[in-house]
């Protein structure tokens, strides 16, 4: 597969350096080493056992031997507690968020009478929101009638040594010194107390010793050798925050069981033991449609583990409803309405073909495609403009992704709908004999372009209305449906430019960008951040040529969460002046918030799928102030490696060298423009000297382009000859 590699190799006479994924070696013609050293922005731990690391120390009170013990390696811990003392309390850190199964190897219990000592445990994924309940506890969700708990976990500690592990439960009677199970969490609070409705099993007096904890981690373990795609760039912050995304959404990649998703009525029997990108760690431990538009990107090119979400499409398609309609999630036994997550659906079905090339699923699934755009959504279409529009069929009291309350022919649900309808055309046409449908959809997908474009847009700011409040436009621009209209190309590079402009403007925090301009439809959405949504955002900026003001909007976000507790993973959303926007509730670790990952690859890497598995595909980098970035995409054929340079761009270089599979085909597009600059393609000329090939080199938009067939290892190079040879 990678037969020029090694022949390149020794012409370039550069150090061949070993991969997990593979063998690959970048050139050094231009004088100088860039560094291959990725895995140290791994942050997975090691193995699946992870201790804690520190002792919160000011939060240690009351009678206790050894706090220290509680770390690895550090002996005994013993917590007493007679009649009138105050409570001994610990608090350990994780070092960073984690999530799993305590278990606490208890050392005995003594000096009780009468009971059993009782240990409590708080967790918390911060610092701020850590009390003597959890942040998050399942019996803030747990229906009537079932069991309940005050927020913490309760342990009735047994008198001779044994180890406690943290399952979903009670010890006694069914109702009785309960636990949660399974938590997501940086923090635990652990404290000698018994609640008095755990009478009389337990108690708050006695000793009890720890001899050490751990969690039992049940993510996906990504330790460095499990990445199949990775990215480095001249940039060190962009390049810790791609794997702290990667991380977040490892931590909600986790097999689906009855106990640990959400109470409320997530459980399903067809999903139970399947591996699924969950919504959060620690909370909405159910598999959502609409996150995966992000975070499947992220699994496909981080670990190549395309079973979690492959395992949720197709659940939820196995659940779709008689009139189309497909479930966002199994919560409330598959009934939760929402109005975009079908489209949703059929843009993951998409990206699941494109990136995966799994024809056995699209295949199986294609009727549910024709069902959801030819039924459902012509039964909310206003059949005067061609506009979904809220409020018709039954759509009046359906939410979205943010439980929105807009009405009318909202923008963000018509340009997602040309999206889908795009998609699936491609994908009728990918697969053949579906002709019919993919005319159709595009020629739906077309009038209600054209609709949105002269019925939604406000030109008084140059961006699209959000919806109507009664008979007019609501006052208010939304960031969804304008990112989204540049993705599905409803936006024109006009169009784009002035959105963005005026998204810009009225939207930047110092957090992100807001996903609204004012609070015309709810108090402080214009103080809110999304990152799931604002991903739309940062791609539409770079596929507008705006990678300095999408590199800004990143580095406003990600570094704000980055700077913040717990740090590392990343938050469900943030509110205003960079809080957690829905307190304590808030999840700290979301798969849906890992755009940066599919950013960086796909723009500043440059890798796209543009045929199903990347059968073809296109290299395009939009470096904005990036020097130079690597990395490898997985495809289902094997590595597509990528090394490119853009420190000499004053003297008109850009250097790129690039690899694939056999038998795929690519384009490559470089961003130079002078005609004058000669380009190398496998050092051979081909454009802006004298010797023209028969390949097609094209200028557009301010890139050069050529299209490159499968056959190895590929360099292209424009502006410089590649190890000042010409003929190799
Ligand atoms: C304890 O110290 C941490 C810093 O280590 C600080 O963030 C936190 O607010 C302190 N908490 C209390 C209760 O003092
Ligand atoms: C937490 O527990 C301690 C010790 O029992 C008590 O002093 C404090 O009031 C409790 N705080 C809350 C918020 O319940
Ligand atoms: C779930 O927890 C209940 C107790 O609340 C227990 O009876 C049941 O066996 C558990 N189910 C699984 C699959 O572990
Ligand atoms: C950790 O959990 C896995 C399965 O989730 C289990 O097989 C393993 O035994 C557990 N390890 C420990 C040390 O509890
Ligand atoms: C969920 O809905 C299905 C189909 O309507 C029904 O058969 C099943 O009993 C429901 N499950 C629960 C737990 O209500
Ligand atoms: C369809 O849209 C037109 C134009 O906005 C409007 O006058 C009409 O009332 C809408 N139809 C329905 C059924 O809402
Ligand atoms: C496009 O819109 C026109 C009227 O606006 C309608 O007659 C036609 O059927 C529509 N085409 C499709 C493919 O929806
Ligand atoms: C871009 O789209 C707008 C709205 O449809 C249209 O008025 C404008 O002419 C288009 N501009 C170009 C350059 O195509
Ligand atoms: C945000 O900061 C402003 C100004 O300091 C303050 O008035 C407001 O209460 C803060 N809001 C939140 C949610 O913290
Ligand atoms: C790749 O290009 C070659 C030569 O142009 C062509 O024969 C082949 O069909 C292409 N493969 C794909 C997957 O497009
Ligand atoms: C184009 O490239 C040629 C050859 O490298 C160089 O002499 C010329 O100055 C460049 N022109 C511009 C406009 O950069
Ligand atoms: C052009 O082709 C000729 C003959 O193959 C070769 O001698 C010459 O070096 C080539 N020039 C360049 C600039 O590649």
């Amino acid at each position: 597969m990678w037969r020029s590699t090694l022949f390149l190799v020794s012409f370039w006479g550069h150090i061949a350096r070993c991969y997990p994924a593979a063998e690959t070696s970048y050139p050094s013609t231009l004088g100088f080493e860039r560094p291959d050293d990725w895995e140290k922005y791994v942050q997975s731990p090691a193995t699946n056992i992870v201790s804690p690391v520190a002792i919160v120390s000011n939060y240690t009170q009351g009678n206790i031997q050894n706090v220290e013990g509680l770390l690895a390696g550090q002996g005994v811990t013993t917590l007493t507690r007679n009649d009138g003392d105050i409570v001994p309390t610990i608090v350990v850190d994780f070092g960073q968020n984690i999530a799993g199964f305590l278990s606490i190897q208890f050392g005995g219990a003594y000096n009780s009478t009468p009971g059993i000592p009782s240990i409590r445990l708080a967790f918390s994924e911060t610092l701020e929101y850590l009390t003597n309940v959890s942040d998050f506890s399942r019996s803030d969700n747990q229906p009537d009638g079932q069991m309940t708990t005050p927020g913490s976990d309760q342990i009735a500690v047994k008198s001779d040594p044994y180890t406690w592990t943290d399952t979903h439960g009670c010890e006694f009677e069914g109702t009785k010194v309960c636990a949660d199970g399974f938590h997501g969490y940086r923090y635990v609070k652990i404290y000698m107390d018994a609640l008095p409705a755990d009478a009389p099993y337990t108690t708050s007096y006695g000793s009890v010793s720890i001899s050490s904890m751990s969690l039992n981690f049940t993510g996906f373990l990504g330790t460095p050798d499990t990445f199949t795609g990775w990215f480095q760039s001249s940039d060190e912050q962009l390049n810790q925050w791609w794997y702290d995304s990667v991380y977040t959404n490892d931590m909600c990649t986790d097999t689906f069981r009855e106990n640990d998703t959400d109470p409320r009525g997530a459980y399903s029997p067809t999903l139970e033991g399947k591996l699924v990108i969950h919504d959060g760690a620690k909370r909405d431990r159910d598999p959502y449609v609409g996150d995966l538009a992000v975070s499947a990107l992220t699994s496909y090119l981080s670990h190549d583990v395309p079973v979690a979400a492959r395992d949720v499409l197709a659940d939820l398609a196995d659940h779709q409803r008689s009139d189309g309609w497909i479930p966002p999630a199994s919560i409330r036994n598959y009934t939760l309405e929402l109005l975009d997550y079908p489209l949703w659906w059929v843009v993951c079905s998409y990206d699941l073909y494109m990136y995966t090339g799994d024809t056995e699923y699209i295949t199986d699934y294609y009727p549910v495609i024709v069902k959801v755009l030819d039924k459902f959504y012509p039964s909310i279409t206003n059949s005067t403009t061609q506009l979904l529009q809220k409020g018709l069929g039954v759509s009046g009291a359906y939410g979205d992704y943010a439980f929105l309350p807009r009405t009318g022919p909202v923008t963000y649900y018509n340009v997602l709908y040309v999206l889908a309808l795009n998609h699936a055309a491609s994908i009728a046409t990918f697969l053949g004999g579906h002709d019919d449908d993919a005319s159709r959809w595009t020629a739906r997908a077309a009038n209600v372009s054209d609709a949105v474009n002269s019925n939604l847009f406000d030109t008084s700011v140059g961006a699209f209305w959000d919806g109507t409040c009664g008979s007019s436009p609501c006052a208010t621009h939304a960031q969804d449906g304008n990112s989204i209209s540049i993705r599905s190309g409803v936006a024109n590079q006009t169009t784009a430019n002035s959105v963005l402009s005026y998204l810009s403007k009225a939207m930047a925090r110092p957090y992100g960008n807001s996903f609204y301009d004012n609070d015309v439809l709810q108090e402080s959405f214009s103080q809110r951040v999304y990152a799931f949504i604002s991903y739309f955002e940062i791609d539409a900026r770079f596929k507008t040529g705006l990678a300095d003001s999408a590199l800004d909007q990143i580095r406003r976000m990600y570094g704000w969460m980055a700077a913040n507790d717990p740090g590392v993973t990343v938050w469900e959303g943030i509110g205003p002046n960079g809080t957690k926007y829905e307190g304590a509730f808030t999840s700290l670790a979301h798969g849906w918030s890992t755009g940066i990952v599919p950013a960086l690859t796909n723009n500043i890497l440059g890798v796209t799928p543009t045929g199903p598995g990347f059968s073809t595909y296109i290299i395009k980098p939009i470096p904005g102030d990036v020097q130079w970035a690597k990395g490898v995409v997985p495809t289902p054929k094997g590595p597509i490696k990528v090394y490119w340079d853009n420190s000499f761009k004053n003297q008109g270089v850009f250097f790129l060298t690039a690899s694939a599979p056999d038998g795929y085909n690519s384009t490559i597009s470089v961003p130079v423009t002078n005609s004058s600059v000669p380009i190398y393609l496998n050092s051979r000329l081909v454009s802006g000297g004298e010797n023209g090939t028969d390949i097609k080199v094209m200028s557009e938009g301010g890139y050069t382009s050529l299209p490159v067939s499968g056959v190895g290892e590929n360099t292209i190079t424009v502006g410089y000859q590649v190890g000042g040879k010409r003929d190799l």
